[in-house]
């Protein structure tokens, strides 16, 4: 029988869900003398190299920011650039995501989205509702503020309307009124492109989430550079809150 090592034993615990913050398109264009458009198109191939890697490796599922609430301030050319560029991309990889048995999800709040794009939304998401494989999360203007926000809307709706008590608040009521509350909050979060911070991701669910930021900017990061991410989390110990001692003690028990 051959010897696995710790490291090799390490190495397979792998993220039942990641989040990336996909991020360095323009200044990876910048840098290549290219307009900013040009980096939003490379960054699209990214995503593919990462759900092909996902699946490989058996992550669960998948959350990508793909634009958020703020990204709206952006100058008008740019915001059509990323329009245009869900079209076709959704256009291009929806076969691939049904041959990978992938499950797509848009979250955020559709309603600013033109009403072609939302039914294009809508048409992928009800072609791919029954894959298990991977459930792919598309944030699109999306907040992690304008989550909880909706999520404490819904609350104070049910209470004024009689069909939630007060004290029936607690932190799983909120929960259960976020954008995905089927799913397991973030094991593993990556940002790209350098900086470190969640500007406006998943605030709430990001709570006990692994941090991992990467320099690379996001058209760069291949399937090594998420592998390299996926065995830096296999490697971390995870405490939510109790002693070191304490995990070994349940991890053995
Ligand atoms: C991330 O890349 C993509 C979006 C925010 C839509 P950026 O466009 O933010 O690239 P940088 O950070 O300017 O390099
Ligand atoms: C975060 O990137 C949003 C996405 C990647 C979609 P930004 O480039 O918008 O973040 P800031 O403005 O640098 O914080
Ligand atoms: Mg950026």
């Amino acid at each position: 029988m051959t010897k696995i090592s710790a490291i090799d034993v390490d190495e397979m615990r792998v993220p039942e869900h990641v989040a990336i913050i996909m991020d360095g398109n323009g200044r990876w264009a910048r840098q290549r003398g290219l307009p900013r458009s040009a980096g939003h198109r490379a960054g699209a191939k990214s995503v593919r190299s990462v759900v092909e890697e996902s699946v490989r490796r058996g992550v669960r599922v998948l959350t990508v920011f793909a634009f958020s609430s703020e990204n709206w301030r952006r100058p008008p050319t740019e915001v059509n650039v990323l329009m245009e560029l869900f079209m076709s991309t959704l256009q291009a990889e929806i076969k691939s995501l049904i041959e990978h048995q992938v499950q797509l999800r848009i979250i955020g709040d559709m309603s600013a989205f033109s009403p072609k794009l939302q039914a294009r939304f809508d048409e992928a998401q009800r072609v791919t509702r029954h894959h298990q494989r991977l459930i792919l999360q598309v944030a699109a203007n999306y907040g992690g503020r304008w989550d909880i926000t909706r999520a404490a809307y819904s609350l104070a709706e049910e209470v004024a309307a009689g069909s939630l008590r007060l004290d029936q608040i607690d932190e799983a009521a909120l929960a259960a009124r976020l954008s995905f509350p089927d799913v397991r909050d973030p094991d593993l979060f990556i940002r790209t492109g350098g900086e470190k911070r969640i500007s406006n991701f998943l605030l709430w669910q990001s709570a006990y989430t692994e941090l991992y930021f990467s320099d690379l900017m996001w058209p760069e990061f291949d399937a090594a550079a998420y592998d390299a991410a996926l065995n830096d989390f296999a490697r971390r110990q995870r405490r939510f809150g109790l002693t070191g001692e304490q995990v070994v003690a349940k991890a053995s028990a």
